[in-house]
């Protein structure tokens, strides 16, 4: 098989995107862009993927490494070097070559802030460079002018490249050429390391420029083949709010179209937002205004009716989602039903046929299959057995001002409305609570507990006071 290795360019600030973090950490997705962009990378099989940090270089690398150990993608070798000064594209890839210097074959450098480059594009690249023979190879689209892309200037026949000349530096004629660089490159390591070695800074940047070794290429009477990207969407750079905006807009209707292909049932696509780590199966009904992010998973037969917010939530097999449900970190059990109206927050973990109802809110509370909070209702670090029914305005009352406690509810318990359970306290199997009290000593299995205060009637009484 071809030996690959890529580079990875992202060592750069991203001043005309605020400044503060480095660009290739903008969120596209849920995901950051070097992460698209690496999970292109590792399709491609390379024997070694190198990341060229500078700006925010920790925060770039466990980015890069979160990626592999949340499988996001799956690099067989992930390494990082460290741009000291970012003097421009080609100090960057010079910053590499220490660890190119055993690597024989086809060099792929690919920019961080191109996301939404696909691998199949990347193979074309490839198939061109090797079945021309090219020493140089890079991927171009067609933008109309004014941009702010590097052009592409092609020999008289056409067929190759002679130049890349970036903006700043284009005459009036050469600033209205319509074909420009992508920024994705595939080239010989033998042509690259020396090439690089030698490039001057001296254009208005005052950069070295990567682009410069096309000229060098053609001077040397190497080939240097530009292929022509059929979708132009998938060469956008991310240099301004603007197009990141853009690239999140044209991201999401690819995430929402593929599942549409797969059998996802959309009433509103238009509406619905879906992060890219988003696993949803066939036949899901989904309605509007849902937002579905992080690691979420649908399963089976789930339907989700509409205005949910799923972050990181796992919904089984013909679970129900009704209207206006907020849940995150949870696991929805199957055949469960959820809201309308209700809020799960993380550590919540429902078992099959569970049933929480309106105004209820949940957290690192754990449902037994069957077991059921209808009604205005806060379940906090709470273990709630199968088959018991939790009554209205129930409340755990978790927190004694200093920790968080814990309430145990055995299996097909009753807590009649409005109770507070004061934690850390325990229902065994079976027993009663009565309505309105408050519970601060265990219950015992089958037995009926309750704190009434004894209800007194006046006959009479109301009459005489109107008088
Ligand atoms: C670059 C190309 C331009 C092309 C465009 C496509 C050059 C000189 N120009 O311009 O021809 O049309 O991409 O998107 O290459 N970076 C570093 N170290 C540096 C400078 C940049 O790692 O010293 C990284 C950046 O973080 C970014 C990538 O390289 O991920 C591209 O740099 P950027 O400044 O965005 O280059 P463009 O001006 O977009
Ligand atoms: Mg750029």
């Amino acid at each position: 098989m071809e030996n690959i290795a890529i580079l990875v360019l992202a060592a750069g600030l991203g001043k005309r995107l605020g400044g503060k973090s480095p660009k290739v950490l903008s969120s596209l997705g849920g995901f950051p862009l070097l992460q698209h962009v690496l999970r292109t990378a590792a399709a491609l099989a390379p024997s070694t993927t190198i990341v060229i940090t500078g700006f925010g270089r920790d925060a770039v690398e466990a980015a890069a490494r979160t990626g592999q150990s949340t499988g996001f993608y799956a690099l067989p070798k992930l390494a990082f070097v460290f741009q000291q000064e970012q003097l421009g594209t080609g100090d960057a890839v010079k910053s590499a070559l220490s660890e190119l210097q055993t690597f024989s074959g086809t060099v792929v450098i690919l920019s961080g802030d191109v996301p939404l480059l696909r691998t199949e594009t990347l193979n074309r690249l490839l198939q061109e460079h090797h079945s021309q023979r090219a020493t140089l190879s890079l991927l171009t689209f067609k933008c109309a002018a004014p941009n702010p892309y590097g052009v592409i200037i092609r020999d008289a026949s056409g067929r190759f490249v002679e130049q890349i000349v970036e903006k700043k530096d284009c005459s009036p004629e050469q600033s209205r050429i319509e074909e420009v660089n992508g920024g994705v490159y595939a080239v010989d390591s033998a042509f690259l390391v020396p090439a690089i070695k030698n490039l001057t800074n001296n254009n208005a940047q005052k950069e070295y420029y990567l682009t410069d070794i096309v000229a060098k290429a053609a001077a040397e009477g190497q080939r240097v083949v530009a292929v022509l990207a059929d979708d132009h969407q998938e060469l956008l750079g991310v240099n301004t709010f603007m197009e990141l905006a853009e690239v999140k807009r044209i991201m999401l209707n690819r995430e929402i179209a593929i599942l549409i292909e797969n059998g996802v049932e959309f009433a509103d696509p238009a509406s619905v937002y879906v992060d890219s780590g988003v696993k949803v199966a066939a036949g899901v009904k989904i309605g509007p205004n849902v937002q579905l992010r992080g690691r979420t998973e649908i399963h089976a037969g789930a339907v989700i009716e509409g205005s949910a917010l799923l972050i990181d939530t796992v919904v089984h097999e013909g679970a129900v989602i009704k209207f206006a449900v907020r849940s995150e970190q949870a696991v929805i059990g199957k055949q469960a039903a959820v809201g309308p109206f209700a809020n799960l927050r993380p550590e919540t973990v429902l078992g099959e046929e569970v049933r929480i109802g309106n105004f209820v809110e949940t957290k690192k509370a754990i449902l037994g299959k069957g077991a059921k909070a209808s009604h205005l209702t806060y379940l906090g670090d709470a273990e709630i057995g199968a088959d018991s029914n939790i009554g209205a305005g129930t409340i755990t009352c978790n927190y004694d001002g200093i920790q968080k406690q814990k309430t145990k509810i055995g299996k097909g318990v009753f807590v009649g409305s409005d109770t507070c359970l004061v934690a850390p306290i325990e229902i065994a199997d079976g027993a009663y609570i009565g309505a309105g009290s408050v519970i601060t000593k265990p219950v015992p299995a089958d037995s009926l507990a309750f704190t009434r205060p004894p209800q007194v009637v006046k006959e009479g009484w109301a009459k005489k006071k109107r008088r």
